[in-house]
């Protein structure tokens, strides 16, 4: 049994004072146990989210971390600073990462184990262009972005399949999409670390899921949760998607 895991990818909004304002409102909200929720505000708000999470159980991630531990890379941030401050999470490889400033697979993976070297979760982000997947490349582009990922803790991994079509557009992939990728996303981890550690290790869906889609993505067989941009930036839909999964996993139609 995998617990869902709902995580909140704020690109690049809100500033420390909007963090504060909004981490306090949704650590009003009564919260089902049962779902583990992360929030990844931007690098410069991540001490204040620190400071305003200190004691509750909504993890903190970053959006971005570098493979080195420091050393003259302008404008990067390290893991182990990361985890200073009381970072617990990173995401990577997001496709924005990839697309606007060059990531590959191969940084990616770098950065993942430089993370995980330093004791941060994971989550790993895969996904096909809308060409990928129109010239029936979606599985191929699939099985090449997640090759490596032996070299990394599938204890400390948390996978995200977002294709890329379907971020911040308000087109989803259909349940039927969702599920092949995820199940093929399953297959793969379980080649590289056994039947076992894939049947736990989760695999996020994301590209515009809302509360309003909740009921056809999250109760999908292979989906664990969602990596939410645009509707993790207001305290009551993120909420709605955090209940959600709770009624999810508890065998309940959301
Ligand atoms: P979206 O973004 O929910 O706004 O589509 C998802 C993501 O990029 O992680």
């Amino acid at each position: 049994m995998r617990t869902p895991l709902i995580a909140g990818n704020w690109k690049m909004h809100y500033g420390a004072a909007e963090t504060a304002a909004f981490l306090e409102e949704l650590l009003t909200e009564e919260r089902d146990p049962g779902v583990d929720v992360v929030v990844c505000p931007p690098a410069v708000a991540l001490p204040m989210a620190a400071m305003v999470l200190t004691g509750s159980d909504i993890g903190l991630g970053a959006q971005n971390v570098h493979w080195e531990e420091s050393g003259a890379f302008t404008g990067e941030v390290s893991a182990l600073m990361l985890k200073e401050i009381g970072v617990q999470w990173v995401i990577v490889g997001h496709s924005e990462r990839r697309t606007i400033f060059g990531e590959t697979d191969e940084t990616a993976l770098a950065r993942a184990r430089a993370a995980q070297a330093a004791n941060l979760e994971v989550i790993f982000c895969v996904g096909e262009t809308l060409d990928e997947r129109d010239a029936g490349e979606t599985f191929a582009v699939l099985e090449r972005q997640v090759a490596d990922l032996g070299a990394l803790d599938p204890g400390h991994l948390v996978l995200a399949y977002e294709p890329v079509w379907a971020i911040g557009t308000g087109r989803t992939a259909t349940p039927q999409q969702a599920q092949e990728a995820h199940a093929f996303l399953r297959l793969r981890m379980s080649a590289l670390f056994g039947g076992e550690t894939s049947e736990s290790l989760r695999i996020l869906y994301g590209g515009s899921l809302k509360p309003a889609n909740t009921g056809e993505l999250l109760p999908l067989a292979d989906v664990d949760g969602g990596l939410i941009g645009g509707a993790s930036l207001d305290v009551r839909s993120f909420s709605a998607i955090i209940r959600a999964a709770a009624d999810c996993a508890a065998g309940e139609t959301p």
